[in-house]
């Protein structure tokens, strides 16, 4: 059987699967002739580039099996491809832990002004270095203070751990009821148990220091509004790793301008990939381009789970 990485595969998943018995192509084919050429094999996986939409899936009648390297599948026709009696697998797990670190890689940059500091160091540090240091003097600490996760799935549930390690307290809100027991393993089989402090979205929105996202995009509604950022805590600080929409990118400039919540962190935006530009020039707002899941260990992670997804399904 021959399969498409589309979006390329890393190598240890590659190699499960030719060990497997399948054929990898991960030459990319351009979106648009993928209509014509996809047919030519019996399974495609994709990240988030490549788009499988209604027509495409109607064009290529042969293909059994769409992968998805990562969580998110807005960029597949998920349901109309399983009616098609098409399966569709993605690697909901192997990047959590990536996701997060990101997560704190925002929050220790906005408490030093790091954001802030590495776009006016290159212009005026050799000219106005004690000016600055004196503009960047006021930092905070991590360790004591509380974050607030809202959505405590997977990702949460890693922040969680790292929040804990931190000397931070946690609390967490999401829609369905959920264990709060959660266990950190260390590399040598060290474990800790702790418990998160269970609280509605308002006690999370009013009382912690710092808050983060893990909840999925909402078609329209953003879960962090104008209402919302004005029940954060005056000088707290807000982390979307989620998606883009999940925070409502005005009202959030609007809070950081009139100096309500002290600092953002942003991986995703309204508009990707062409986010607005004053949301990408703002003073308080940290930024990555979307690369939560993009470190080394999880794309091995996504192509050794992706790779024993598919084997499972088409092996059946
Ligand atoms: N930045 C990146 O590169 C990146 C990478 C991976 C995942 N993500 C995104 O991170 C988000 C979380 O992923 P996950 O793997 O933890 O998902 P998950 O499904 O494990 O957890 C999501 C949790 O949110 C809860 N939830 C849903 N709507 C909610 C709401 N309105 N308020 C409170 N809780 C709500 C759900 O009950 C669930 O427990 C997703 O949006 C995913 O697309 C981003």
């Amino acid at each position: 059987m021959k399969i498409l990485a589309n979006d390329g595969i890393d190598a240890v998943g590659k190699k499960i699967l030719e060990d497997a018995g399948f054929t990898v192509d991960t030459n990319n084919i351009p979106q648009d002739q993928l209509k014509d050429r996809l047919n030519e094999y019996d399974a495609i996986t994709v990240r988030s580039a490549t788009k499988i939409r209604k027509d495409l899936i109607d064009a290529c009648s042969n293909i059994k099996l769409i992968g998805r390297g990562g969580v998110g599948m807005d960029n597949i026709d998920v349901d109309y491809a399983r009616s098609k009696g098409i399966a569709v697998v993605n690697t909901p797990a192997a990047s959590s832990l990536s996701v997060a670190e990101l997560v704190f890689a925002h929050f220790f940059t906005g408490v030093r002004f790091l954001q802030d500091s590495n776009r006016e160091m290159p212009q005026r540090g050799d000219t106005a270095f004690n000016e600055l240091k004196k503009n960047y003097a006021k930092g905070i600490e991590l360790r004591g203070k509380t974050l607030g996760i809202l959505g405590f799935g997977r990702i949460g549930r890693e922040a969680a751990k790292i929040a804990y390690g931190l000397g931070m307290n946690v609390m967490a809100y999401d829609l369905f009821e959920f264990n709060p027991e959660t266990e950190i393993s260390f590399a040598d089989n060290q474990k800790i148990k702790f418990k998160v402090q269970v609280a509605s979205k308002e006690e999370v929105l009013k009382n912690a220091d710092f808050i983060t996202l893990h909840v999925p995009a909402v078609d329209g509604k953003a879960v962090i509004g104008a209402d919302e950022l004005a029940m954060m805590k005056k000088g707290s600080s807000l982390v979307n790793c989620a998606r883009g929409g999940v925070v409502d990118e005005q009202a959030l400039m609007d809070s950081l301008n009139a100096g309500h919540i002290s600092f953002a962190g942003l991986d995703v935006f309204d508009n990707e990939p062409t986010p607005q530009k004053s949301i990408l020039s703002h003073a308080k707002i940290s930024l990555s381009p979307h690369i939560g899941a993009a470190t080394n260990e999880a794309q091995e992670r996504i192509g050794v789970e992706l790779a024993q997804r598919i084997i499972e399904e088409l092996k059946k």
